[in-house]
């Protein structure tokens, strides 16, 4: 059942190139410009009129939202909340029919999720829901929704799940985008072919394995790690952090990087192993001075980033090549290297990576 994989976990993160594929397969085919979703079809034009998005969700799937909010108000411009399901159900949210709320959860059970999609609900918002199990609750609650074709994923890390939710995200960002006029054509199949090349890229990625086998070795026994990322690379960082706490039980966080000055920079001297993602994208040349500003207080640099780049790999400990894509659908690449770093950790550590202490695969209790 482990199809000759130690773990689930690790054979999840395996499948990402064929669950990402099948995420979009029959939703898109660049060649033809074809772009289109069952569930939205009959919502397009809610959606492109919309006054606001709004994202519900937990955990990994709090961070798949993320990565939707910089893509929907980048490609479709609409303003966009990201909420974590718990805080949002009871602080009185301002919700109008105007609004969209959507839910994105793999179990499609966590009753948080499901309780902030109610609330929203008797509201008045339209309510969409992309879950990865068919015909779960929250599935069954929405109006509308779009299914993430990952598969059943058994690890309670949630791996092959988040790059199917960000694969459906990003279509839906592009079907708004065209529909409201923000996304020139030219723009949007130029995304597509992109979008099209990323399973043969994630299996790229996935050959960084044995290298990061060899890092992991070194930064095992490490008590803290700092996760940096700016940009598309932000949420990024923040589920790297996820990934290592949740199954190797070391204290780790993510960062947006320019706010490590205004209080984390504090942690970092040479004990302190600092994962960047400093992929080649629009805060590039801002990333370098954060990395920076580390090596200046001896920090140990791991550094995600692009093919070929040359200023990062001369300030970095260890440098993980992955390949160019645009910035959109990077997530989609830099957070292969970092499931891999988390789960070679927390074997060499002898944590039970597939069910972690305390963790349940999905949340059905407040
Ligand atoms: O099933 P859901 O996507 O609603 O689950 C949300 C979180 O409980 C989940 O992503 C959790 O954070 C994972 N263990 C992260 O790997």
């Amino acid at each position: 059942e482990k199809g000759g994989y130690e773990h689930f976990m690790l054979k999840e993160i395996f499948e990402q190139p064929r669950s990402i594929l099948d995420s979009m397969r029959g939703r898109m085919v660049a060649e033809s410009d074809h772009l289109m979703m069952a569930g939205i079809r009959e919502f397009e034009n809610k959606f492109a009129n919309a006054s606001r998005i709004i994202i519900v969700a937990c955990g990994t799937s709090w961070h798949a939202g993320l990565v939707a909010e910089y893509l929907i108000e980048d490609l479709a411009r609409i303003p966009v909340e990201v909420e974590y399901a718990s805080e949002f159900r009871y602080r009185n949210p301002i919700i109008s029919e105007r609004d969209i709320v959507i839910a994105i959860s793999q179990s499609g059970e966590t009753a948080d999720t499901l309780a902030a999609l109610e609330l929203a609900k008797s509201k008045g918002a339209t309510i969409f829901g992309i879950c990865n199990v068919v015909g779960s609750s929250i599935a069954r609650a929405t109006d509308a929704g779009a299914y993430t074709h990952a598969g059943p994923e058994i690890g309670v890390a949630s791996t092959k799940a988040f790059t199917a939710q960000v694969t459906v995200l990003t279509l839906i960002a592009m079907i708004i985008g065209s529909k409201r006029g923000t996304l020139e054509t030219t723009k949007l199949r130029e995304l597509m072919v992109e979008l099209e090349t990323i399973p043969a890229k994630v299996e790229e990625a996935l050959k960084l394995n044995e290298q990061i086998i060899g890092i992991s070795e070194q930064y095992k026994d490490a008590t803290n790690f700092l996760y940096l990322g700016r940009g598309y690379n932000f949420p990024v960082a923040l589920e790297g952090a996820l990934k290592l706490k949740e199954i190797s039980y070391i204290h780790a966080e993510g960062y947006p990087a320019a706010e490590m000055k205004h209080g984390p920079i504090a942690l970092i001297d040479e004990q302190m192993p600092v994962v960047v993602i400093a992929t080649k994208d629009s805060s590039y040349e801002k990333i370098v001075s954060n990395v920076q500003e580390v090596k200046a207080r001896k920090g140990k640099v791991i550094a995600v980033v692009t093919e070929g780049d040359t200023t990062i790999p001369a300030m970095a400990d260890h440098v993980i090549e992955i390949p160019e894509t645009s910035e959109h659908l990077m997530p989609l690449l830099s957070v292969i290297p970092l499931q891999l770093l988390s789960y070679h950790i927390a074997v060499m550590r002898g944590c039970n990576v597939d069910q972690p202490r305390n963790l349940a695969k999905s949340v059905t209790v407040e």
